[in-house]
């Protein structure tokens, strides 16, 4: 018999099959058209223009094997967090892998309006989508994207206990492992199978040895799990499994106060209520247990799509909290915002276009300016991205990127700094506008030589670097009416150096006079704190910058955000790159990770004198006085200046 021929219909499905497994995703691709069928109906997401109310998005897909995506919808603080940080506007999209998706999104929806009973009259309500067919069910491409940007690290993988008793076969139970900046995981401490027995943690004292045995303790509430971890430390156990409280789900331990300045060097880890029941009934029935402690490799669970309609990746999550996802929101508004500020009219100068910066030389570029005296105000537009599509792709430490000028007639002010930022732990997404007008005497000629540098070692940054000049003035007018004022001039004041008891001694008066042109006069400083002694100074230290003006107008930048835990985090809205591969959450001494260094501006003009010479002095305290380390000193990078304005 004569093999029936293909039908039509279905080539076309096997090419359409063939054609969605073959489709590659990268973030800034345009995301595709999809229908997603929700507990309260639909959501058909067309394109960015005619799907912009369902913009932003964040779309995370909850799943019952991985412990960290369950910690983030069953801690109360985690749910309360994104409720409370949420934007006023983008959706967010939630799903589960599990066959019983339906289930799980009703228990979601219940844990949200549990927490704010009028969610749906908030708003709030309306923007959260929750899907009600498993992941895999949903006949999109969404699925797709989720198995084939593949998730590493943090939250990502099914982190999981081997069971292994005398008897049965082993099987496989999921574990929480502590916050990762407080105390390790066992899976990285033991590569092979320890045997697990029973202590009573929160009882504290006890005189039994648990050397080279994993402690399993049931977790009651009021008792720390610092308390438990120092009891298992204290009977020499190799590590500690806690079971999470009656009923409880695990949760990422972590410490309180003066507890985080004691780490105890075991690993430990969380399992749920119901699991560690079965082990304690094995253990006291005298089985043998033991547990060795693997992390499955996952499909993705979370990606976003900006304001703009593109795919993006969401970053990190450094521990299994909703907050992440609210931040990316916020990155999303921020970044909608710098979007429509470059639309804005100007005249725009490209310095680099994804130019390597790399090296001792890092990168450089001799541009022709316009009359630059002819804008009133004048921006860096400057993207740090990375070579390939992947946050992964990026270099993984933190750098700091220093722009210099020299322009052909401008001896005095060669090299000196027009702009600093700090790149970003492993993301290439971060982008900022800065102003920059003060400083506009350093473009002194039409031809200039612009160099972008970061440290020589550091693994290479891709710099798209634009000066954007706004505001045209009719100098003819301006002339006529003395506005507006110009800057013509510009004094160099201080520069930083070693933060050690020696700071304050190198730096003498300066003194200036103003003429009877110079109708304004503003202090324009940036500064930044690195290095680490025995203060944490001066990256996670509190340092004030006094810039004293004739001996009574005091000028002072004091970084009171430094060492902060959530210092950087909370200014997501100002430029700070989300959910970074590092600690880029914590406060800094006038920085952030992924972020630019906004010049700090002063208009000191009434603090002057125009009959006599005028003095400016300059120091840097910690703590209200001398830095005074006991330890490798830190250092302050600063650069500061007087910028003279006057008339055309
Ligand atoms: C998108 O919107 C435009 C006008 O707003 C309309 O003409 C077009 O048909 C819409 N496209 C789809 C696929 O609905
Ligand atoms: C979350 O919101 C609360 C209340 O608005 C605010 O006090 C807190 O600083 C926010 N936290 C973060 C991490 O943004
Ligand atoms: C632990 O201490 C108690 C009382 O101090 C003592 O009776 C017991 O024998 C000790 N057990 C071990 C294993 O040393
Ligand atoms: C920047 O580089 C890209 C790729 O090499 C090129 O397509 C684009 O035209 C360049 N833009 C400018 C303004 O030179
Ligand atoms: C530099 O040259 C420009 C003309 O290209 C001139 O207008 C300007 O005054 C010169 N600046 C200095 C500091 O000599
Ligand atoms: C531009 O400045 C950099 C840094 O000083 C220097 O290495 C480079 O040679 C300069 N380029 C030109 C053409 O002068
Ligand atoms: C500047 O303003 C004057 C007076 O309003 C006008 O005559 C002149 O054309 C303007 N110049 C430019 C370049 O726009
Ligand atoms: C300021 O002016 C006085 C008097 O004209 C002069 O003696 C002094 O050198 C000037 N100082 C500076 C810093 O220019
Ligand atoms: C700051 O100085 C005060 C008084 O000298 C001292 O008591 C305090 O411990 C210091 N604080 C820090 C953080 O060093």
């Amino acid at each position: 018999m004569a093999k029936p021929e293909v039908p039509l219909v279905f080539a076309l499905i096997i090419i359409t099959i063939a054609y969605t497994q073959c489709a590659t995703f990268l973030p800034g691709d345009e995301a595709k058209p999809f229908t997603l069928r929700t507990l309260s109906g639909k959501i058909e997401y067309i394109n960015a223009k005619n799907s912009s109310h369902l913009l932003p998005m964040v779309l995370f897909a909850y799943d019952p094997r991985s412990a960290y995506m369950e910690a983030i919808w069953t801690k109360d603080s985690s749910v309360k967090a994104l409720i409370m940080n949420s934007t006023k506007s983008g959706n967010y999209v939630f799903m589960s892998y599990s066959d019983h998706a339906l289930q799980d999104v009703q228990w979601m929806q219940k844990r949200v309006t549990n927490q704010i009973a009028d969610l749906y009259l908030s708003g709030l309500g309306k923007r959260m989508h929750f899907v009600v067919l498993p992941v895999e069910s949903m006949g999109n491409w969404i699925p797709l994207l989720l198995s084939k940007w593949t998730c590493q690290d943090f939250g990502c993988g099914f982190q999981q206990i081997l069971v292994s008793t005398d008897s049965k076969f082993p099987y496989v139970i999921n574990r929480l492992d502590p916050r990762y900046d407080w105390i390790g995981s066992p899976a990285s401490a033991y590569k092979s199978s320890i045997q697990v027995v029973e202590l009573d943690a929160c009882k504290g004292s006890s005189n039994v040895s648990l050397s080279g045995k994993m402690a399993i303790a049931q977790h009651q509430k009021g008792c720390s799990y610092f308390k438990m971890v120092k009891a298992a430390y204290t009977v020499k156990a190799a590590g500690l499994t806690v079971i999470a409280a009656k009923n409880e789900y695990p949760v990422d331990m972590n410490c309180h106060g003066n507890e985080c300045n004691v780490r105890y060097p075991i690993p430990a880890t969380m399992i749920s209520y119901a699991e560690g029941q079965k082990i304690l009934k094995l253990l006291k029935s005298k089985k043998k247990v033991d547990f060795s402690f693997q992390t499955t490799p996952s499909h993705n669970f979370y990606f976003g799509i900006d304001g703009q309609g593109k795919i993006e990746e969401t970053g990190w999550l450094l521990y299994p909290s909703f907050l992440y996802f609210t931040w990316q929101l916020q990155w999303y508004a921020y970044k909608s915002n710098l979007i429509h500020n470059i639309a804005e009219h100007a005249k725009v100068v490209q310095i680099f276009n994804d130019s390597t910066i790399h090296g001792k030389y890092g990168a450089s570029a001799i541009v022709n300016l316009p009359p630059v005296k002819e804008y009133q105000d004048v921006q860096l537009d400057m993207a740090l991205s990375c070579r390939g599509k992947r946050d992964e792709e990026c270099p993984p430490w933190d750098h700091t990127v220093q722009l210099y000028v020299c322009c052909s007639n401008a001896t005095s002010h060669c090299q000196q700094e027009l702009g600093r930022w700090i790149t970003s732990f492993r993301r290439r997404i971060g982008h900022w506008l800065t102003p920059v007008t003060p400083l506009l005497p350093l473009l002194s000629s039409s031809s200039c030589n612009f160099t972008m540098k970061t440290v020589p070692w550091a693994q290479p940054w891709f710099t798209t670097l634009k000066l954007r000049f706004s505001h045209k003035i009719n100098t003819t007018v301006a002339k006529k009416k003395g506005t507006p004022l110009k800057p013509q001039k510009l004094i160099p004041l201080f520069r930083g150096g070693t933060f050690d008891k020696n700071y304050n001694k190198k730096y003498k008066p300066i003194h200036f006079n103003m003429t009877s042109k110079t109708k304004k006069v503003k202090l324009v400083a940036v500064i930044t704190g690195h290095g680490s002694d025995n203060n944490n100074c001066a990256e996670f230290c509190v340092t004030s910058h006094h810039f004293m003006v004739n001996e009574k107008h005091a000028n002072v930048r004091t970084f009171s955000n430094a060492g902060n835990s959530l210092g950087c985090a909370e200014r997501v809205l100002q430029g700070v790159t989300p959910n970074e591969h590092g600690t880029w959450l914590y406060g800094r001494d006038g920085w952030c990770d992924g972020q630019e260094i906004k010049p700090w501006i002063v208009d000191i003009t009434n603090q002057l004198s125009t009959k006599s010479v005028n003095t400016i002095t300059y120091h840097g305290y910690y703590n209200h006085t001398d830095p005074h380390p006991t330890s490798k000193p830190g250092y302050i990078i600063m650069y500061s200046f007087l910028s003279l304005y006057d008339t055309y």
